[in-house]
């Protein structure tokens, strides 16, 4: 026997739509037309009552194996449909890997940090070390304990930030000579690097903030010969082995004498006929002398024990020296088109 053609009907009809589905939710939308509580072949199910009793088991039979039928039927193509959909999923996710990537611009050591590392690894190689002051000094380091006279016009030579009437932001590294000659007995060899600041108006070359080298060495015998010494090693080190220094006498109130020194231009090798050295053969770099008598007696050394000398220089100044640039607010303007051209240089 055929059995019951409704049951056979709603059963070929379930079995095409489940084949027929397209997604998960449209296959629960045929189980829920077929086999949900007023579904067909719930319906089916529960008509047997009205059914001639001869039948009725037949017909139950029948409708409980295509139940089965249709739960088999549905359970497989829930696993298909799934697993297309986890690839679907995954295609969607895929990284395009035909995508141009995202450039990080490669960093480059800024050139005032390039030329401090350079002159540390200088004077390091000269025995010296390197010491450390605050940016925040007191008048009496950055000027009484330096020989600076109070109300001194000396002191208007670097007209000064002020913090408050004891307090002001340091106009030199040379405070940092005091501190470190306060700490430790001679002899002395160090080297002091940092940020100081003068009520400078900003132009190419003037910088309200702006960076120095401060260099001191004290013992005994020390003489103004070891100093131009050292300043001709540095000089040559720094820019080459044809360059040279001259000092032109000067004034510090914590020298004597004091000189301040040039580095002979290596663009014309000293000839004078240049625009970089304004035709006169030298470079402008820092001032310099002997440590003053006043000074060592502050600190407590004897003058007549111990002699030194001492040194300070813009190290912007070097900067735009040696690599020929022609205004110092480049340094700070934060330009990566500028910046990037010391990206791989050599050496550092
Ligand atoms: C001094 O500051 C002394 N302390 C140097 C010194 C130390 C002398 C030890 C003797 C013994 P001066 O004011 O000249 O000196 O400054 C030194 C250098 O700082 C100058 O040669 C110059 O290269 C640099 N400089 C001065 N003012 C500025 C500025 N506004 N911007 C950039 N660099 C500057």
């Amino acid at each position: 026997m055929a059995g019951d053609p409704r049951v056979q009907e709603v059963l070929e009809r379930a079995l095409a739509e489940v084949a027929g589905a397209r997604s998960t939710s449209d296959l629960e939308q045929v189980r829920v037309r077929v086999l949900g509580r007023s579904g067909q072949l719930t319906t089916v199910l529960r008509s047997l009552g009205s059914i001639p009793a001869a039948e009725r088991p037949k017909v139950g039979e029948q409708a409980n194996r295509a139940k089965v039928e249709v739960e088999a039927a549905i359970a497989a193509r829930l696993q298909t449909l799934k697993a297309d959909e986890h690839r679907l999923t995954l295609q969607a996710d895929r990284p395009d890997l035909s995508l141009p990537g995202r450039r990080v611009p490669p960093g480059a050591v800024h050139p005032i940090t390039r030329v401090t590392e350079e002159i540390i690894e200088v004077f390091e190689g000269l025995g010296f070390s390197v010491a450390e002051g605050p940016e925040v000094e007191s008048d009496y380091y950055n000027f009484g304990a330096l020989n600076f006279p109070d109300d001194h016009p000396a002191r208007d030579m670097q007209d000064t930030f002020h913090l408050s009437a004891d307090t002001l932001l340091r106009t030199h590294t040379s405070p940092v000579q005091i501190r470190t000659m306060k700490a430790q007995r001679p002899p002395v060899r160090v080297i002091c690097l940092g940020k100081v600041y003068r009520r400078d108006i900003l132009d190419a070359t003037h910088s309200p903030m702006f960076h120095q080298v401060e260099g001191l060495a004290v013992d005994r015998h020390i003489t103004m010969a070891d100093l131009k010494a050292t300043l001709q090693l540095f000089a040559r080190e720094m820019f080459g082995p044809t360059s040279g220094v001259r000092f032109r006498p000067s004034f510090f109130p914590f020298t004597e004498p004091s000189a301040e020194f040039d580095v002979r231009c290596f663009k014309c090798g000293g000839e004078g006929a240049c625009r970089f050295c304004k035709s006169s053969g030298w470079l402008e770099i820092g001032g310099s002398g002997m440590v003053h008598p006043n000074v060592l007696r502050n600190v407590g050394y004897d003058p007549e024990e111990v002699t030194g000398w001492a040194f300070g220089m813009g190290i912007d100044r070097i900067t735009l020296l040696k690599y020929e640039i022609d205004d110092i607010r480049l340094f700070f303007d934060n330009d990566l088109r500028f910046l990037q051209q010391f990206a791989g240089l050599p050496g550092r």
